[in-house]
């Protein structure tokens, strides 16, 4: 039987990576063998988007609106350590981000029905078993990110940009509420309470 597929999104500094981890030891307690993955990859095609994402080389915002599309197609049917790979072999993975951030960040910089489409219709773009989207305001988000030893700010990481995004990020989840399976967390509070509210909303797929 294949694996369960989930995925963590939130702006940057929402916690997405402390809250992984936390449900990687969670789910392996369970007995289930655990897999952490990440959008931008390790391909190729992932360091381009970095080189673009940190300013190091100039790209318009549909050509990096493609690059994630074709990034995440190459996730999912990479031999080796592509999510179909994974999953067909029972195990579970865990995704920092996914589509819903294509459609939060460049859905909103270029054409959102371009990217919607083009992610959601791509027959090798896997949907997710369940979307859990840590939700901090910008505020939050800005603290964290400046309180992290961080030496440069990538080109999203601004107040304009966050407030934009997280707004975006609900109008996908109003698109697709009735196709995807998404919970929104919470994740202004302790790292122990959204953990546990994360645990919770993974338990509902093992039950
Ligand atoms: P990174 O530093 O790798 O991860 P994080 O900030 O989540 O720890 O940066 C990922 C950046 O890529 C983040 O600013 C959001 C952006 N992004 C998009 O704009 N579109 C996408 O489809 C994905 C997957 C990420």
């Amino acid at each position: 039987m294949d694996g369960k597929f989930i995925v963590m999104e939130g702006l940057d500094g929402s916690g997405k990576t402390t809250q992984l981890r936390l449900l990687e030891e969670h789910l392996s307690g369970k007995g289930l063998i655990v897999d952490v993955t990440a959008e931008p990859t390790v391909s190729t095609l992932g360091g381009m988007i970095r080189d673009a994402l940190s300013g190091y080389i100039r790209r318009t915002d549909c050509e990096i609106a493609a690059l994630f599309a074709a990034d995440r197609v190459q996730h999912n049917v990479n031999p080796v350590w592509g999510i179909e790979k994974l999953l067909s072999q029972g195990r579970t993975v865990l995704c920092d981000r996914y589509y819903y951030s294509s459609m939060a960040y460049q859905g909103t910089l270029t054409d959102w029905d371009w990217v919607a489409g083009m992610n959601l219709n791509s027959p090798q773009i896997r949907k997710p078993d369940l979307c859990i989207f840590l939700d901090v305001d910008y505020e939050r988000s800005m603290a964290r990110m400046n309180s992290g030893n961080r030496t440069y700010l990538e080109i999203y990481e601004n107040p304009e940009m966050l407030i934009a995004t997280r707004k975006s990020y609900y109008r996908a989840f109003e698109q697709l509420k009735d196709r995807d399976n998404i919970v929104i967390i919470d994740a202004a509070r302790s790292i122990e309470e959204v953990a546990a509210a994360v645990a919770k909303a993974a338990d509902t797929l093992f039950l």
